[in-house]
């Protein structure tokens, strides 16, 4: 299949689901470049549903599992057609739609292990006219991986620097650090919580969706006993390969622990950032020791207390932004999943068995047809 000339569109909504990330991408020697982008809002009601359904606040019945996985869907199209119209993209310059969906339960290790995204493709490939590649993660897990992370590859493909250790940070909803070694050996896995447990804390104690250039965390102080607390989840202890999601660093995970009893809001805001910034930075140390720089990417690049935060415990290691080098930190994570749905089309593997547990390498995803599909079109 020649496809150089093909652009294929990524669409996530993260562990923050803070909105639907939608990213456009045209590919050069397999290397996926960003050529527009945008995060569609999800509707208010329906985010407080979600993030309910994922942290276990709400059960669901199958009816409802049924409809939420068909909104999610026509949510995530709206998200597509919204960049095609803005970038004056029509549906038939796309080859595919490679959608992550959204996770609603991530549980990769156990007897039966499973990660569960939804947004359901056929409804996205029926209203957008494109043929969508979903369910990237299934298959990893299936192969006894954690089906998680699978930013690595596109990490190593656009921000490897040859003969030096570099490491690269995504702080979404979760932390997760891609080890790209100067030999080219790819490591990583998720370091634990980011803005998820940030956010949630500050939803309920400021009625704002986040703690906005972590104005709230800076007016409290970090309390060391609960932060000592915290820091003894056995999660951070692990050995990788390793994933985790809102189903374990939640907020009934953090009203478990004693210390919190009688400390401010602030306070807690506070330690919470400071708990991000040291579980990232105590990885980095055992795994990435001798990393030169850190690039960061995810919505954690714009809290510039955390960047600070994370820029005094990496040092003498450099932290920039990933947006330093040319990357936009804020669409990286689409980009991949615009890359995964070229790799299974392409019927090439998308994870990094070494990265995620996986017994080999394997090609992710299951394709649903557009209406009208490329093959059968005329
Ligand atoms: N100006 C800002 N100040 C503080 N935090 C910010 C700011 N801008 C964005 N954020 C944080 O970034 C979060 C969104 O980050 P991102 O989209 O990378 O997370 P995600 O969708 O959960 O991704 P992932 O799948 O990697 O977990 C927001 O929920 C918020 O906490
Ligand atoms: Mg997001």
């Amino acid at each position: 299949m020649d496809d150089s000339s093909a652009l294929y569109l990524g669409l996530i909504s993260g562990t923050s689901a803070d909105g639907i990330d939608a990213a456009l991408a045209s590919f050069e020697n397999g290397r996926p470049q960003l050529q527009a982008a945008l995060t569609h809002p999800w509707p208010q009601p329906l985010r407080e549903r979600i993030l309910a359904v994922a942290q276990d606040e709400q059960r669901l019945d199958l009816d409802a599992y049924g409809r939420l996985d068909v909104e999610i869907g026509q949510c995530f199209a709206e998200a597509a057609l919204a960049l095609l119209e803005r970038s004056a993209t029509p549906a038939s310059g796309v080859r595919a739609i490679g959608s992550h969906g959204q996770t609603l339960r991530h549980r990769p290790s156990g007897a039966f292990p499973f990660t569960l995204q939804i947004g359901d493709p056929s409804v996205i490939a029926e209203r957008c006219g494109i043929e969508v590649v979903a369910d990237f993660r299934r298959a990893d897990v299936a192969a006894g991986g954690q089906g998680a992370p699978l930013l690595p590859a596109v990490h190593a493909m656009l921000l490897a620097r040859p003969g030096h250790d570099r490491v690269v940070l995504n702080l979404g909803g979760i932390a997760n650090i891609t080890l790209l070694a100067g030999d080219g050996r790819v490591l990583g896995f998720d370091t634990g919580p980011a803005n998820g447990l940030l956010d949630a804390w500050c939803l309920r104690h400021r009625g704002e969706a986040y703690d906005r250039d972590g104005a709230f965390a800076a007016s409290g102080r970090v309390n060391e006993a609960l932060l000592h607390e915290l820091l003894a989840d056995a999660y951070f202890a692990l050995p990788p390969p390793k994933s985790t999601g809102r189903e374990h660093f939640h907020l009934a995970w953090l009203e478990g622990h004693a210390r919190l009893a009688g400390l401010s809001p602030a306070d807690v805001q506070a330690t919470l950032l400071e708990l991000t910034a040291r579980s990232v930075a105590e990885a980095i140390g055992r795994h990435a020791d001798a990393a030169e720089d850190v690039l960061a990417c995810g919505g954690g690049v714009h809290n510039p207390l955390l960047m600070r935060r994370l820029s005094e415990l990496l040092a003498p290691r450099e932290l920039h932004s990933s947006a330093a080098f040319g990357v936009d930190p804020d669409y990286l994570e689409a980009t991949a999943f615009a890359w995964l749905a070229r790799q299974r089309l392409l019927g090439l593997p998308g994870n990094l068995a070494q990265v995620t547990g996986a017994s080999g390498p394997r090609v992710l995803g299951a394709v649903h047809a557009a209406p009208q599909s490329p093959s059968s079109a005329g």
